[in-house]
């Protein structure tokens, strides 16, 4: 299984031109959240009409996995918590979204919605805990926010991550986290595109102006992934031993 990951899109619409251009080339899509932009002069409502005819096109080439982000929060919940509610909407596409789990080969999809407090994360808890009873060969997780304290949510400046799901994949060792939400991290000294904590992966492509994104692309079968991006291209092994202090080097 091939897959393309891609988040922090951020309303930046030749990006997902871009994203539907290519969908076709892979089995499975994934947009790891922040479609939204809450800095656009773009209203909500006008963004998430044209970003759901978008995520109609891309389903219509390949499968597609979205998650919300924070910038996709636009509602809130009934404990006054933000959320993505709008994005239930995709599933009538055939999109798998937020609290969605795909399995192919073995292989689970857990779709994160992002959290904002103590509501939405006991939430996401429970949809953790719903998965890790599934049957799997892998488990992959797709999720906003970086682990903090990893490579993947180093700003230059400080972390900027999510102790929680440094717990949430303590306790469950998943395979892979899918994400995104700190956009510098693989472009600063001291940051990458993927870090590991014990034996899980987690990935931040990291966001880059232009008609494309930066992108990652995951061999399932293979166990590979290489990140394509503006600043180069780098290519990790995800069955050779990991070295921290040296990260896949940038071509
Ligand atoms: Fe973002």
């Amino acid at each position: 299984m091939k897959c393309l990951l891609t988040a922090d899109l951020h309303y930046a619409l030749p990006q997902l031109d871009w994203v539907r251009a290519v969908a076709g080339r892979f089995d499975l899509v994934v947009l790891a959240g922040d479609l939204l932009d809450l800095a656009s002069l773009v209203e909500d409502d006008i963004q998430t009409l044209v970003v759901m005819k978008y995520l109609q096109r891309i389903s219509a080439e390949s499968r597609l996995l979205v998650s919300s982000g924070n910038h996709d929060c636009i509602e809130r919940s009934a404990g006054n918590e933000a959320v993505a509610t709008w994005l239930a909407a995709a599933r009538e596409q055939g999109v798998l979204v937020d609290g969605d789990a795909f399995q192919q080969d073995g292989v689970l999809f857990t779709i994160c919605p992002w959290w904002d407090g103590p509501e939405t994360a006991g939430a996401l808890a429970g949809l953790l805990e719903r998965d890790a009873a599934r049957e799997k060969r892998r488990w992959i997780w797709v999720y906003h926010a970086p682990p903090d304290q990893t490579r993947v949510s180093w700003t230059g400046k400080g972390y900027f991550g999510d102790g929680l799901l440094l717990d949430h994949a303590r306790r469950y060792a998943p395979d892979l986290v899918l994400g995104g939400h700190v956009h510098q991290a693989p472009f600063r000294a001291g940051g990458g595109w993927v870090d590991r904590r014990d034996r899980t992966w987690f990935f931040n492509a990291g966001r880059q102006i232009g008609p494309e994104p930066a992108f990652v692309v995951l061999d399932l079968e293979a166990w590979n992934a290489t990140w394509i991006s503006q600043a180069g291209r780098a290519f990790l092994d995800l069955s050779a031993p990991w070295d921290p202090e040296h990260p896949p080097p940038t071509e």
